[in-house]
């Protein structure tokens, strides 16, 4: 199986909202209910896929806040492809993108244990938590936990089949 890795197309909005929407992390308009979602939108210009031929199968975006930091957004690999390097490869090329466009500290938000520990081992550090606004991602977590990666720390060579 060869997974490719490529920047997201607007065409692929319905199956990243789909593979976002099993994490519970698809982004949603301002209601009533929720006047200030967590997440009201995926920035295509931000993200990457992976692909198992034309199958969406992991998504990866950020939100740049400021010239030099930027938070890591809509993180997500179908279940069915965990422990492949999905996760892997798509934040790699998440993490090149950014520092070509001048980011030197990625943020992230992260809920379940599994995750966090899948960040930490990455090279991320947990620097607080924050409560969440509203039910989004985990069901039974009701806080974020914040974490910090230092865009310095990047090797600077490319090994990535993305366009
Ligand atoms: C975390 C995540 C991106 C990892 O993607 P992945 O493609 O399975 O990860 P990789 O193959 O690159 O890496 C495998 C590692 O992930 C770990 N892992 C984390 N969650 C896992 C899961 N649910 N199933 C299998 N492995 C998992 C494995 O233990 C393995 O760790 P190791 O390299 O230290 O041995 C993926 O599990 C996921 O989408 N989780 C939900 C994301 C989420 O919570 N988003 C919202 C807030 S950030």
């Amino acid at each position: 199986m060869t997974i490719a890795i490529r920047r997201m197309q607007p065409s692929d909005l319905a199956p990243v909202m789909r593979l976002l929407a099993h994490w519970n992390i698809a982004p949603l308009a301002p209601s009533r209910e929720v006047p200030v979602p967590e997440r009201t939108e995926v920035i295509v210009d931000n993200t990457y896929v992976a692909l198992d031929d034309e199958q969406i199968v992991g998504v990866c975006s950020f939100i740049q806040h400021s010239p030099h930091l930027a938070e890591g957004a809509s993180l997500g690999v179908d279940p069915a492809y965990h422990g492949r390097g999905v996760g892997d490869q798509l934040a790699l090329a998440v993490r090149h993108e950014m520092r070509a466009r001048g980011v030197r500290t990625i943020r992230s938000e992260s809920d379940r244990p599994e995750t966090i520990n899948w960040l930490v081992g990455r090279g991320h550090r947990i620097v607080g938590t924050v409560p969440k606004r509203h039910a989004f991602g985990a069901p039974d977590i009701g806080q974020w936990t914040v974490l910090e990666f230092d865009l310095d720390t990047l090797p600077e060579s490319r090994d990535l089949n993305s366009g």
